[in-house]
């Protein structure tokens, strides 16, 4: 009996250590989940603060474009308009004739710039011709002043995909393209749109300086909000994004988004 309890009583302090060493686990974890629990909300703060920020700036270089560029154009064209009517009182037609066409000149550069601004707001392609022909033209235009050679391939010409699908292609595509010219010096590059059973493959790979993606959440929303903006739209939509590179390699953002068989 004495034996047995003994024998008990040894294996009842292992137990108590075994216990012990499992609470201290515990805590240490509770305390690493405590950790990350602040870290995520220090970054989603950090990310309130910069989308409102990134909100406001937009607003504020559209009312810019707004008031500099288009209001002054049109100021331009009443002031033109007015002169060209009193010379007309007088009969005086080649002068008029002269501030008409000046007129003229500065009106199909505000039907220009009009363009540029809704296109950026909302692509006009994107509802009326579809994926394909919406980024074929930002694309080309915006690599083509940049003199970035641009290749565009896939199998979805001619093809409309759910509206919300489009748009998040051509959002994911648009943001890609934007950091091709703002941090890759590359000189081409190469879009893939592919339809699968199941999803939509969307593709951006340059040529350019390359960067590691594998930075935290939270040194990236110091950086921007363009690859989180991404992830996002294809995250709502069930689908993910990666971001492939190194420095030095080139950059290569790949998103898949489902689309149910036979929709659109
Ligand atoms: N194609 C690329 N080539 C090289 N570096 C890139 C490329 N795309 C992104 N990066 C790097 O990743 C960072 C994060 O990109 P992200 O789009 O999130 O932010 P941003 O472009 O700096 O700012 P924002 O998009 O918010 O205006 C960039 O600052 C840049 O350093
Ligand atoms: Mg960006």
């Amino acid at each position: 009996a004495i034996t047995r309890a003994r024998a008990r009583g040894g294996r009842g302090e292992d137990g108590d250590h075994g216990a012990a060493a499992r609470m201290r686990r515990d805590i240490d974890g509770l305390g690493r989940a405590r950790v990350d629990l602040e870290r995520a909300k220090a970054d989603f703060a950090a990310l309130t603060e910069r989308l409102l920020y990134v909100q406001e700036e937009e607003r504020a270089r559209i009312s810019r474009e707004l008031h500099d560029e288009i209001g002054q154009s049109l100021g331009a064209v009443e002031i033109l308009l007015a002169s060209a009517r009193s010379q007309l009182a007088e009969a005086r037609i080649q002068p008029a004739d002269r501030r008409i066409e000046e007129a003229r000149g500065i009106n199909a550069r505000l039907l220009a710039q009009v363009r540029d601004i809704a296109q950026g707001l909302r692509p006009a392609q994107l509802d009326a011709l579809g994926l394909v022909p919406a980024v074929r033209e930002h694309a080309a235009t915006h690599l083509g002043r940049a003199g970035i050679a641009l290749s565009l391939t896939g199998n979805v010409e001619g093809r409309r995909l759910p509206a919300p699908v489009e748009l998040a292609a051509f959002r994911i595509v648009q943001e890609a393209v934007a950091n091709v010219m703002r941090h890759a010096g590359a000189s081409r590059v190469e879009i893939g749109l592919e339809i699968g059973a199941d999803a939509l493959a969307v593709t951006v790979r340059d040529d350019g300086c390359g960067f590691d993606p594998g930075v935290p959440a939270g040194e990236q929303a110091r950086r921007g909000l363009g690859l989180i903006g991404m992830r996002e739209r294809a995250a709502a939509l069930g689908g993910s994004l990666t971001v492939l590179g190194e420095p030095g390699g080139g950059t290569t953002v790949r998103a898949r988004i489902p689309v149910k068989e036979g929709g659109a």
